[in-house]
């Protein structure tokens, strides 16, 4: 493996900042290999060097994924000087995290965060059509023409159609019985007394694609939650605006995409 800087090497280890690792360094809390190392750009090899921080050994992970139940109201961008963004929302010095694709606003459920480009290009490429479920709310019902329709692909004005998509109905929730979606309860419905729920997957990722292709089909989105996005599936155990990290074989499998 190729070799890195010592302060490197500490960010990518744990939940230290880049300048943090270097007083850590200076202070001579690093050893590399059993002796104190106190200089910040000295070159270490993840595989062979043994790296500890105040004697605990330090693991070198080359990428985070991170699995984020993204509530309503936060964007899906890095930064932003006036809204809340995902990044807001996690603990992760020293990386560059991005989402691996992006919720709208109002949209809550999975985003994957990473600073592993490559994977997060393969996901995100047309040609992997890696399906994308939902949970959602419609205004109206919806039936067999619906679903064929979904499954025909629709016109959502774009250049071309959109892919086939599974459209299944589940019936009509209210207010006063809040359905419970995947374990957990709807809060209100913002207007409306009442909805239609549905689960939809889609293979895209084509901007506000739920909604525009329910709007093709005469119905109005008024709840959307991602549920799954190909392997991965939104870790019940997770409230909205919490993370945890993916396990090895989630990692694997997405890889193995
Ligand atoms: N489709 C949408 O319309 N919105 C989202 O946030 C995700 C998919």
């Amino acid at each position: 493996m190729k070799q890195i800087r010592l302060d490197k090497f500490l960010t990518m280890a744990g939940d230290v900042s880049r300048s943090q690792a270097r007083q850590y360094i200076k202070k001579g809390r690093v050893n590399v290999d059993g002796s104190p190392e106190k200089k910040p750009d000295r070159k270490v090899d993840p595989e062979t060097n043994k790296v500890e921080l105040d004697g605990e050994i330090c693991l070198y992970e080359e990428f985070v994924y991170l699995m984020l139940y993204k509530p309503a109201g936060v964007i899906s961008a890095t930064r932003d000087s006036a809204e809340r963004t995902v990044l807001d929302l996690v603990d992760c010095k020293g990386r560059d995290l991005f989402p691996v694709g992006r919720l709208d606003k109002d949209t809550e459920g999975l985003v994957l965060l990473t600073d592993d480009g490559r994977l997060a290009h393969r996901l995100l490429s047309p040609a992997h059509h890696v399906d994308k479920r939902y949970y959602a709310i419609l205004d109206e019902a919806v039936g067999q023409e619906e679903v064929k329709a979904f499954a025909w692909g629709l016109d959502i004005g774009d250049e071309k159609m959109t892919m086939p998509a599974l459209l299944e109905p589940v019936g009509w929730i209210s207010e006063a019985e809040p359905l419970t979606a995947e374990g957990k309860t709807i809060s209100g419905l913002p207007g409306q007394e009442q909805g239609f729920a549905v689960y939809i997957t889609i293979q895209e990722g084509r901007y506000h694609q739920v909604k525009r292709m329910a709007r093709a089909a005469g119905r109005k989105v008024l709840y959307l939650k991602r549920l799954s996005m190909g392997p991965l599936i939104l870790d019940r155990a997770l409230e909205p605006g919490t993370c945890r990290t993916l396990t090895r074989e989630e990692i694997e499998e997405i890889r193995a995409l």
